[in-house]
């Protein structure tokens, strides 16, 4: 767990971190890194961006795999995590379009779409660096309380705390919030070499307090990552209120 005193310093050092992954890593296969959507991340996609216009660090030999994506709206929807990752980060960057997976919430057959995911990642030799953040009830991904800590990718059902939490995002109408979404399972992100996960504000203290001084639980699925040997949380001092 390192504690930063807030958000720009933890982005730095998020990115910084993730960087000098990138950096270190032997070019013989691409390395593989697992990103997420939501507010949490801005900052070390801003400070990512930084890095690679001062020429820092190069995504020509790297692939992704998002977390997830809502079904109920297209793809080109101004809230789709597709259109999230391309305005906030590929699109800023030197990454190849075909190494940037998201899964297709608009696929007509949705456990195929998510076996396919499933068999993406292991084709490319699992994900070397999965970065994520939490949701307020401590969910990982769509990852709800409740989630097998064992899921692979699936369909999830939103709970209503996280439609109500994401409405912020849609006219602050929960009405108009997918309802329904696919996303890695609590094993798949288990599965990478390394994960970061970043946390930071209030809303987040008690998540980071089940997340780090509670049991493992399902009702908390980011409890998991005290099974990973190689967890990190990177949280800023608002976040460690419950601690
Ligand atoms: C959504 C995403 C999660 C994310 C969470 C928190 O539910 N599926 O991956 O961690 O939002 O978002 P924020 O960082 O905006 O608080």
């Amino acid at each position: 767990l390192i504690i930063e005193p807030d958000y720009k310093v933890l982005s730095k050092w998020a990115a910084t971190y993730i960087a000098q992954r990138i950096n270190k890593h032997n070019g013989e296969r691409p390395f593989v890194l697992g990103l997420p959507t939501g507010s949490s991340p801005l900052g070390t996609y801003k400070e990512l961006i930084r890095l690679h216009k001062e020429g820092k660090v190069s995504f020509q030999n790297v692939i992704t795999f998002n977390m997830d994506e809502y079904r109920e709206i297209p793809r080109e929807h101004p809230q789709s995590y597709y259109t999230f990752m391309w305005e906030n980060f590929f699109g800023h960057i030197d990454i190849k379009p075909e190494n940037t997976n998201i899964l297709n919430g608009q696929a007509e057959d949705p456990e195929a779409e998510c076996e396919r995911y499933e068999n993406k990642i292991k084709e490319v030799g699992g994900i070397d660096l999965f970065m994520g953040g939490i949701g307020p009830d401590g969910h990982l991904a769509f990852n709800e309380p409740g989630s097998s800590l064992q899921s692979r990718t699936r369909v999830k059902t939103l709970t209503y705390d996280t439609i109500l939490a994401n409405s912020r995002f849609f006219n602050h109408d929960p009405d108009q919030v997918p309802k329904t979404a696919l996303t890695v399972g609590v094993g798949t992100v288990l599965d990478s070499k390394e994960v970061l996960i970043i946390v930071n504000g209030f809303n987040k203290a008690r998540a980071l307090q089940h997340a780090v001084e509670e049991g493992i639980n399902h009702m908390w699925t980011i409890s998991a990552l005290q099974m990973h040997a190689k967890g990190i949380i990177v949280c800023d001092e608002a976040a460690t209120y419950e601690l």
